[in-house]
């Protein structure tokens, strides 16, 4: 297919204290992350986690690095075994790690090593309610957040649940980085709508990486 925004070059967007979009960053590696992807889904495949409360969410999840988020029926926590597979997640790919870094130090993280990513994976209806990342020790490191596939819509907000909330439409390639400030602020997706995008069919994928271990 020809693609008429190949040539597109990234650009940046302040978000918030601390928090900026990298608009397109992740389009010219963007194949290689989703052939990484599936890699990593080979090994640990996605879930629908059941929250604390019971919920079963409608984000299908799955996690790559030395520990991954995860849930059992007293909360969220981190662990470095896969309670589905029983094995330790599969390594965060050299690609992943290239990506990530690049957006670190474009965003003002240039120390940022995450051990943590999490694979979002929306498909229509798909959505994920306002929360913060707050399961990590160690908030002196950013969240990292890559956009892949279908478009969404991002609400980006406050330290207070009811602050106001800004939307904005995160598309294939985008990085979102928030941390200093606004590294606690409340965020979410709201319904993914259908669609069908060359690379990922009818799925949104998301990326985060995360320091979730204690140490610097
Ligand atoms: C998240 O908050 O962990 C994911 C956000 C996204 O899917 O863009
Ligand atoms: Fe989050």
């Amino acid at each position: 297919m020809l693609d008429l925004f190949a040539d597109e070059q990234p650009w940046q967007e302040p978000l918030a204290p601390g928090a900026v979009v990298l608009r397109r960053l992740a389009v010219a590696g963007a194949a290689t992350l989703l052939h990484d992807i599936e890699a990593v889904a080979a090994i640990s495949p996605f879930r629908h986690m059941v929250t604390p409360g019971g919920y079963t969410m409608s984000v299908a999840m799955t996690s790559c690095g030395g520990l991954g988020w995860t849930t059992d029926d007293r909360g969220y926590l981190y662990s470095p075994v896969d309670p589905v597979t029983h094995r330790p997640w599969p390594p965060i790919p050299e690609a992943f790690h290239a990506l990530c870094h690049e957006a670190a130090i474009a965003a003002g993280y240039p120390d940022f090593q995450p051990d943590a990513c999490l694979i979002n994976r929306y498909a229509p209806g798909a959505k994920l309610s306002l929360h913060q990342d707050k399961d990590e020790p160690n908030l002196s490191a950013p969240i990292v957040s890559v956009s892949l596939g279908l478009p969404a819509i991002f609400q980006f907000g406050g330290l207070q649940r009811n602050d106001p909330l800004k939307r904005l439409m995160l598309e294939h390639g985008d990085v979102v980085v928030w941390g200093g400030e606004s590294r606690l602020f409340y965020h979410g997706i709201q319904l993914l709508k259908p669609g069908q995008h060359p690379l990922t069919g009818e799925y949104r994928y998301n990326l985060t990486f995360r320091r979730a271990s204690n140490s610097e």
